[in-house]
């Protein structure tokens, strides 16, 4: 399966923060914002991701993460130049997923939560149509909203909906095969000029293979689009990370647990990040799988 991490946007919700920066880039408390999406992908096994983000802020997205090469993994990345829509994500990235599924996450979404990684890897090798994660949330408008029958399939979804019929937001996380490549090529823009990827989804559910895995209570699934939902998401990781001693979303602890580099290699990525408290960290997990540095 092949990864796309959609990074683009113009973050005005959060303006005057992400003027000059992208919003994808922002600290979630001890780490940039991106690291959170990046991390659900690895830990899935896709090794292959594409990030997509605009002209401007690309650089930038390279500068921090590079080929890849040092996570195990491979990145590449592309260009989306004007906010055209999330499902645009699969006429940009066609090359890069060629023939295989694809997952593709959104920049801004966080997860957290006991169970996540064994379900997702469970859910790709499964991979059958499309695959939904909905989560319980006060204020479905704002999002995607679906219903779910109750073996799983996914009987309505609407695109930010005055009069909810669930509470079940879509988050940003979607698994596809295939088709997904020829049924965004058929979607047209919405009312608001976009390609909506709740039309997406819509196709599938016509066809009867969408799936709508339920997140649940104890789930995070956090918010970063605001300055108040931003901050409490950096709360949010600082008080799991300070009570437990781990990191969430730690890209070289997992490319560590997932055997894409050795414990002297994570040593060596903890090293270059100076004398963090990340970096410390991220040495002191490889020292305790066998590092020799
Ligand atoms: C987008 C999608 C929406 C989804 C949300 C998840 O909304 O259109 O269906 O629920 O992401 O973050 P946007 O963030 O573009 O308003």
């Amino acid at each position: 399966m092949k990864g796309i991490i959609l990074a683009g946007g113009a973050g005005s919700r959060l303006h005057p923060v992400t003027r000059a920066v992208s919003k994808q880039l922002l600290p979630v408390y001890d780490k940039p914002m991106i690291y959170y999406p990046l991390s659900i992908l690895m830990i899935g096994g896709i090794r292959d991701i594409l990030i997509i983000s605009t002209p401007s802020d690309l650089p930038q997205f390279r500068r921090l993460l590079g080929d890849g090469s040092e996570l195990g993994i491979r990145l590449s990345y592309a260009a989306q130049p004007q906010p055209n829509g999330i499902a645009e994500a699969f006429l940009i990235g066609a090359d890069h997923v060629g023939t295989d599924n694809v997952a593709l996450v959104l920049g801004d979404n966080i997860f957290h939560g006991p169970g996540f990684p064994a379900q997702l890897r469970r859910s790709i090798a499964e991979l059958d149509g499309c695959v939904l994660f909905g989560y319980p949330v006060r204020d479905p408008s704002r999002y995607g909203v679906g219903e779910a029958d109750e073996k799983g399939r996914l009987i309505s979804i609407e695109e930010k909906p005055a009069q909810p019929r669930s509470n079940r937001a879509i988050t940003g996380l979607y698994l596809y095969d295939n088709e997904v490549l020829n049924i965004a090529r058929r979607i047209r823009p919405s009312a608001r000029g976009e390609l909506e990827i709740t039309d997406v989804n819509r196709a599938y559910l016509e066809r009867g293979t969408a799936t709508l895995i339920d997140l649940g209570r104890g789930f995070a699934w956090l918010d970063t689009g605001t300055h108040d939902s931003l901050i409490e998401a950096g709360q949010y990781v600082q008080v799991l990370e300070h009570r437990q001693g781990i990191r969430i979303a730690c890209v070289e602890e997992v490319a560590l647990s997932m055997g894409y580099i050795s414990a002297d290699d994570c040593y060596t990525l903890g090293a270059k990040l100076g004398n963090s408290r990340y970096g410390e960290y991220v040495m002191t997990i490889a020292r305790a799988a066998g590092a020799t540095a």
